[in-house]
């Protein structure tokens, strides 16, 4: 049985899904393989020490809106031929300034604490030479992408010390926010924590039409939840993920961010590795023109968003509906994430028209697979359909092109054991369609294509994905990636 310490929190309740996540990896890790070089353990047990330490000396918030947020850089080619734009990019340890003032040591893709964005177009590839100069084994995976499965950032698949790994992304798939992240099995939720994550987007080939706004209206902004120690360093305290009480919006504690009173595009991302955020404007419209996987079929007005980890929205906020020197807070349940100034009058000629790209008809489907998220019965691990995680074994063999549905339950009820838990299911490889959720229409906004979704305690989704790609293997998991790397997480393969 579990430890039944861990379940408790400080006033003897049950604790919720959080504080279960590593605790029970620890219980589980003698099962876990060691594929990764034997490496893989040493940095749990850090984190779990640095856990304690972290309750010592917990740093204040930041005083909000003193800081302004900044836009991730933009990667340059170092080459580009006919067909492709190659890059360089590396994964090393950095300082970096979060919290003003301080420096936080940080794993990072280039060297920033969000990583530079890389920006496609659809049918023009990309080639990435990624180059470890970290001290341990990591990797990349393009999360969203339809990539062939060598360049895909299987969590097995990892860049030595000091190695470089070329990636190739087709790019042949719909315009849409994606990002990038570590996926370095067991390590992944200490690695993206820590900040190995960055976007990627890629222009759909029917966006220029559109008349959306662009250039410096056309804002990535990484949200994300962070807990400090009084030196500026980074906690990753297990047991107590409430703890991460420092919002951070592309890397700054609770910015403010001057704007035109235009439109402005604005692609969020959740890249915490458990927070949900439920996000508001204080009443103010968000359009909604894009989810996960690319354009909606039409924008979706909405007050308020819930966004679990790994998600993306697109939303487009129209600054000049409000006096000029107004100030918009972005918040989230318990407080303010950022904040828009609108500083500057301007003429603007973009616009969201009523339609954005149309979704074709689905396939019809071959098979209907059921994917249960849960506790497993031993209670010693997050599993799915009760197993954990096992490279060496196929959970679902799909043949090349065809289209299934999946129906995901997440079996961690209220009146489990353990409470309530929610979960995210996330497939490599593909997009796919929410179908139903208990058997009602999908969420507004949740219409278009999704490679993550939600999955609330005792929830029931179907949603439907046709698996046309390259023969191979992907998993698919929780996106709570505490989760993940403690069984989370299963794999499929793609068959001829
Ligand atoms: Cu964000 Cu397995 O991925
Ligand atoms: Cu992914
Ligand atoms: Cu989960």
């Amino acid at each position: 049985m579990l430890n039944r310490r861990v379940l408790l929190g400080a006033g003897g309740v049950v604790a919720t899904a959080a504080a279960l996540a590593w605790p029970i990896r620890m219980a589980t890790r003698p099962e876990v393989s060691t594929a990764a070089g034997g490496q893989a353990h040493s940095g749990s047990e850090h984190i779990l020490r640095m856990g304690k330490a972290a309750m010592a000396s917990p740093r204040q918030a930041a005083e909000p809106f003193t800081v302004r947020m900044p836009v991730p850089q933009v990667a340059r080619p170092v080459r580009r031929t006919s067909d492709t734009d190659v890059y360089e990019l590396d994964l090393r340890p950095a300082q970096v300034e979060i919290l003003p003032g301080t420096t936080t040591p940080a794993l990072t893709y280039g060297g920033t604490f969000v990583g530079p964005t890389i920006k496609a177009k659809e049918n023009r590839k990309v080639q990435v030479t990624y180059v470890n100069r970290l001290d341990k084994p990591a990797n990349v995976h393009l999360h969203g992408g339809h990539v062939p499965p060598q360049s895909d950032g299987y969590p097995m698949d990892l860049i030595g010390v000091g190695s470089a790994h070329t990636v190739e992304y087709p790019n042949g798939q719909a315009g849409a926010t994606l990002w990038y992240h570590d996926h370095t099995h067991h390590q992944e939720a200490e690695h993206v924590y820590r900040g190995m994550h960055g976007f990627y987007l890629i222009e759909g080939a029917d966006e220029r039409a559109l008349g959306l706004p662009t250039g410096s209206r056309d804002v990535p902004i990484m949200l994300r939840d962070a807990h400090f120690d009084a030196a500026g360093g980074l906690i990753l305290d297990v047991e107590h993920p409430e703890a991460r009480s420092t919002l951070l919006a592309n890397g700054r504690p609770l910015p403010y961010f001057p704007v035109d009173a235009a439109k402005y595009r604005l692609r969020l991302l959740n890249s915490s590795i458990h927070k949900i955020f439920q996000l508001d404007l204080g009443g103010v419209e968000m359009l909604q023109i894009a989810s996960d996987g690319g354009l909606l079929p039409e924008p979706v007005p909405r007050t308020s968003l819930t966004l679990a980890p790994a998600e993306r929205v697109e939303i487009v906020v129209d600054f000049s509906r409000r006096p000029l020197g107004s100030k918009l807070v972005l918040s989230d349940t318990n407080g303010p994430v950022m904040r828009f100034d609108i500083t500057r009058r301007v003429l603007d000629t973009t616009r969201v028209p009523d339609t954005l790209r149309p979704t074709a008809a689905l396939p019809t489907p071959t098979t209907t697979r059921r994917i249960k998220l849960g506790v497993a019965p031993s209670k010693m691990a997050y599993a799915i359909n009760d197993l954990t995680w096992d490279e060496n074994r196929v959970d679902a063999r799909i043949p090349n092109g065809t289209s299934e549905i999946w129906e995901i339950y997440n079996a961690d009820t209220v009146d489990s054991e353990f409470g309530g838990i929610d979960h995210t299911f996330h497939l490599h490889l593909v997009q796919f369609r929410v179908l139903d959720r208990d058997g009602k229409p999908p969420l507004p906004g949740e219409s278009g294509w999704k490679d993550t979704v939600l999955v609330r305690p005792g929830e029931r989704i179907r949603l439907q994905a046709t698996f046309r790609g390259w023969p191979g293997r992907y998993v698919y998991h929780c996106h709570m990636q505490e989760h993940n790397v403690a069984g989370m997480m299963a794999q499929l393969e793609i068959v001829p």
